[in-house]
């Protein structure tokens, strides 16, 4: 099936049926109201009359060399650790390439990523660290990384016009078959973001060219179970509207595989919203309240006691909280839209064990 045949009502209709799917016959969840699929009428992509696009089966995790379970706690703390002048330094290693990657059951889409995977890497270090992040190219198209935080022009990766001097924009684009590495000393401590910033840049980040950047604080951050969710949307018919929505890019992945949560844990969990061409994404939580570190700047939180936020593209935050009752509970997009199309989970809450496994 190609991606560029689904249109987005289609979609729904077959993420409709695998809703269904995971909720159908669990006793757990009966007050689940699966909405109808949505009428053409809404003047977004087409509606074409050729009949229902029924997405079966599983996404193929192996294939795709990722497992949405382990993109929400793969750290990256660096993949060379030493250090120099009496400071730590880590060193990384990103790979742009491009790979198909499999969005939803038999729904593949033609992706520009790093490393393999959509989001990238989740790089962590600590505020002070010096970091060096050895980029390769080895896609068909000129990228960059450009990561929030401070930093000198030259490592802002960025592309630079002819004629500019190099220390004051850097290398520029880098082409295809060349590398470069960034250097810069991590600041400030949150929870941050970075992407390919190559001109067309919507296409650049639709395309899956992005990843969590952690920076924590010097004195680290309260125990907790922690969480990286990169909201994201996929246009695969590339009429500027994404068909597929999701967090860590597999549409209904913790519904699938849902989040195990113990009963009075701490959570803290990354946010950041790297969704192309609709202005905003959200984060819904169930049944509880977060607080909220906006960018994760500030060690007291920056809204207290919400259970909804929502961020622009590039924007992210810090939640924190924990369940109080054991039960299934939902998180999802409230731009319920985004929700049928793919953007929704389950945390799974049990009662503490006393056998002393985490
Ligand atoms: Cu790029
Ligand atoms: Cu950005």
């Amino acid at each position: 099936m190609s991606a560029a045949n689904v249109k987005r009502r289609h979609f729904i209709l077959g993420a409709l049926s695998t809703v269904l799917a995971a909720f159908g016959g669990s006793r757990l969840l009966p007050s689940i109201d699966a909405a109808p699929p949505r009428q053409s009428s809404n003047g977004h992509g087409g509606s074409h009359g050729d009949g229902v696009f029924g997405v079966m089966g599983e996404v193929d995790h192996e294939r795709n060399g990722f497992h949405p379970s382990e993109l929400l706690v793969d750290f990256n703390y660096g993949d060379r650790v030493y250090e120099e002048d009496r400071r730590t330094v880590r060193e990384y290693n990103l790979v742009a390439v491009d790979k198909e990657i499999e969005i939803a059951p038999g729904l593949f889409f033609p992706a520009w990523t790093y490393n393999g995977r959509i989001p990238g890497p989740t790089i962590r270090c600590t505020e002070g660290d010096l970091l060096r992040i050895h980029f390769v190219n080895a896609g068909s198209h000129p990228h960059t990384i450009h990561f929030h935080g401070i930093h000198a022009a030259v490592m802002d990766g960025i592309p630079a016009m002819p004629g500019m001097p190099f220390d004051m924009v850097g290398p520029g684009m880098i082409q295809p078959g060349d590398s470069f590495t960034y250097e810069f000393v991590a600041e400030p401590f949150g929870c941050h973001l970075y992407h390919c910033h190559a001109i067309p840049l919507k296409r650049h980040i639709h395309k899956g060219l992005y990843g969590a950047f952690i920076v924590d604080p010097p004195e680290g951050r309260p125990e907790a179970t922690e969480l990286v969710m990169v909201m994201n949307g996929f246009d695969t018919n590339f009429d500027d509207e994404n068909e597929v929505y999701a967090v860590n890019t597999v549409a209904f992945a913790y519904n699938n595989d849902l989040i195990p949560l113990k009963v009075g844990e701490r959570v803290r969990l990354y946010l950041i919203n790297l969704t192309e061409f609709d202005l905003i994404n959200s984060f819904h939580l169930h049944a509880e309240f977060f607080d909220y570190y906006d960018h994760g700047t500030t060690l007291t939180p920056t809204q207290r006691r919400v259970d909804t936020v929502m961020q622009c593209q590039g924007q992210r935050g810090i939640l924190e909280f924990s369940y109080q009752k054991p039960g299934m509970y939902m998180f999802h997009a409230h731009q319920s839209e985004f929700a049928e199309l793919g953007w929704m989970g389950m945390f799974h809450v049990t009662e503490e064990e006393n056998n002393g496994s985490a």
